[in-house]
Parts: structure tokens; sequence; C-alpha cells
């Protein structure tokens, strides 16, 4: 198959060829499609073969269910069951954003979205182009991260290339995307509000729309089953070995320093801007500024990426505390390290 690549313009938008490509996506065609958080992987949300299709694109284990995307919140009612007035009456002023909901699903979801769950995940992304397309497909379209399974989300169209070229039939090229880290999960289906899956928003964010908002135990307690399928794969891994190191500069510096007296080993080196990492001396990604998290979500994914371009054999990656935005961070950074995440005050104690 060969993929196609239409370079969009946010500011001049080109509606003939993003209805064109909603047209071919709407008769059972892959898109891979840009949103502000990661780039998607779309198809008909309502045509059980187009959305097989996802599946076996990424090849995605067939248990993991799927994020309806739509353009606007009145689709809401024809896709769920039982929402109340007062969650929708928050999530207008939530959405378009960087989060999906769970609701109870109506009869129209196909199986091959939800995987035999009793529940649909929604999501209106806040962004131009995608906003235009997914008015245009007038189908909700199901969308995973438009990666290889098991490989780093895909923040820019070269990311989508590298894993689905001649995989897929379109991809929608909408520029870098602006968060870089996956929505928000958060279920709405059960009892209490809980998310699923860190993001963007965090509970303290949407404590304040729901106050008894929780995370979901199982996103700390490796003996839980997650209510989100998803997190219990395999994920974010590069090819290269992933060790993260929460702690000071100083020791930061320290783990670094001995780390590289391996000299059999090719080192790559995620830091801040404060950690002031000699990049003579190893391969060397900055993560922005210690006070601005934003910037390391952003980059985490691509950075990933481009250590294994440079055929790196072990990531050190300077982690942060686990809080707030920090715990979606982390929540990313712990599964692309298979688990070899350290404190280093207790490992210099
Ligand atoms: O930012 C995002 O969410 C991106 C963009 C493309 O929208 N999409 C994305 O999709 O990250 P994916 O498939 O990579 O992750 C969706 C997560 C998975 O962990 C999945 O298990 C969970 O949402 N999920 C989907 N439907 C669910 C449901 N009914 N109940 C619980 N979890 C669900
Ligand atoms: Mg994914």
């Amino acid at each position: 198959m060969k993929t196609k690549i239409y370079k969009i313009d946010e500011n001049e938008i080109n509606s003939e060829s993003l209805d064109f490509i909603a047209e071919e996506l709407r008769s059972g065609k892959l898109v891979a499609i840009p949103t502000e958080t990661v780039y998607g992987l779309g198809a008909n949300g309502l045509d059980p073969a187009a959305v097989k299709k996802i599946f076996v694109a990424k090849n995605r284990p067939m248990d993991n269910p799927l994020i309806l995307h739509i353009a606007e919140i009145d689709q809401i009612g024809q896709l769920t069951k039982n929402v109340n007035q007062e969650d929708l009456d928050k999530l207008e002023r939530l959405w378009p954003g960087p989060l999906t909901v769970i609701f109870e699903k109506s009869d129209i979801i196909p199986d091959e979205v939800s995987c035999g769950l009793d529940t649909v995940a929604i999501r209106i992304p806040n962004h131009k182009i995608c906003h235009e397309f997914l008015k245009s497909t007038k189908v909700p379209v199901a969308a995973p991260s438009a990666n290889l399974s098991t490989k780093p989300s895909p923040t820019r169209a070269q990311d989508v290339i590298e894993d689905m070229d001649g995989r897929i039939d379109y991809i929608i090229d909408g520029g870098p995307c602006e968060i870089g880290l996956e929505s928000t999960v958060l279920d709405l289906s059960s009892e209490n509000p809980t998310i699923l899956r860190p993001g963007y928003y965090t509970k303290e964010g949407l404590s304040s729309y729901w106050p008894n908002v929780s995370y979901d135990t199982a996103l700390k307690d490796q003996n839980q089953t997650p209510k989100s399928p998803g997190q219990k794969y395999k994920h974010y891994a590069p090819n290269a070995q992933v060790e993260v190191y929460i702690g000071n500069k100083e020791a930061f510096k320290k783990i670094v320093e001995s780390k590289l007296e391996d000299k059999s080993k090719k080192i790559g080196i995620m830091a801040f801007e404060e950690d002031k990492v000699d990049n003579k001396i190893s391969e060397y990604i900055s993560l922005g500024s210690i006070n601005d998290l934003s910037t390391m979500g952003q980059k985490i994914f691509t950075s990933l990426r481009e250590m294994d371009h440079k055929e790196i054999d072990l990531i050190l990656i300077h982690g942060v505390e686990e809080k707030s935005f920090g715990i979606s961070i982390m929540n990313r950074l712990r599964k692309s390290a298979s688990g070899r995440v350290f404190n280093l005050e207790e490992i210099w104690k």
C-alpha cells in the first residue's frame, strides 16, 4: 500500500483536500491525523471492518479499546447512554481539549471499538485541522495513537511515517503536536469519577469540576488490574534501554559520571537545562527548564525516537517528582523504562 501524505497549513486550511480525505476515511480507509496531544490513526468508528484495520496496522492487542473522536458535543447523545446533564455542562467547559471521557456506550458502537466493554471513550480534540477534518467526516473517528504498538507515541508527521509508511492510506501532516503526551482518560461511567490515564489534565485541575475525582489505584499498584486496558501493556519503548533517575542536579550529575565510565555502551542523556550536561562527552537532548514541565512533556516521545536514530544503547533520563503534571510525565517514563526508575537519594545514601 502506498501512503499518501497531505501537508495542511492550519492558517490556510485546504478544505478540498480535507474533504477528499474525510470521504476516503468514511469509505473505510486509514488516515493519520494531527491532534494537540499526539497523532492519531483514524478510521470510521461506526464501520467494524475499517476499525479492525487499525489493530492490524499497529499490531495492537485486540482487547485494547479505541477512543472515538468527534467535532461537537451534541454528537455524544447518539454514542452513549445515561449521561447526566451536570457532567455535560462541565465538559462543555473542558472540551475541546486533551481529555478523553468514558461513558456507558449506546448500541451503535461496534464491538471492535469497545473491545467487549459496555463503555466507550470519547474525545473532542482542540486542534484546528483535526476539528475541520472531524466536521467533514461526519462520523466519529476511532483513533489510537499512530505508532506501532509498544513504540513511543508520534508527535510529528515524520514519526508517523517512520512507523506507518506503507501500512496506512493517508497522513495529514499538521506540524508538531503542542502537548506531546496523550490525553487524560477520565471515567465518568462508574460511581466516582476516576482518572484512568494521567495527562495534561491532572487530578488537581479536574477536582475543581469533580471534587471527588481520584486516580485509578492500579496506576500505582502493579498488582492491580488497571481499568484502562491500555495501561497494562508494554509502551513507549525505544530500542535503547532506558533508566530514569529522580533527584537533584548534583545527584544526577554523579550518576551520569559513573555511568559514562562504561565505555562499552553508547550513552544518551535527556536532562534539564539546569543540569548543564557536557554535551561533548555524550549524546544529549535538552528537556527544557526544570521549572517548565510542559516542555519536557512535549519533548519526551520525540527525544526517545531521536535517541534511537543516534543508535544509543542506554538512555539516562532525569525524572521528576510525582506530583501534579509530574505524575503524567512519570507514568510515561516508567513504561518506557520498563520500571527502571530509581531514586537518587536512596542510591547515594
Ligand atoms: O491523546 C490521545 O488520547 C490520543 C489521540 C490520538 O487522541 N489517543 C490515544 O489513544 O492515546 P490510545 O489508543 O493510544 O490510548 C487510549 C487509551 C488506552 O489506554 C485504552 O485502553 C483506553 O484509552 N480506553 C479506550 N476505551 C476505553 C474504555 N471504554 N474504558 C477504559 N479505557 C479505555
Ligand atoms: Mg497509544
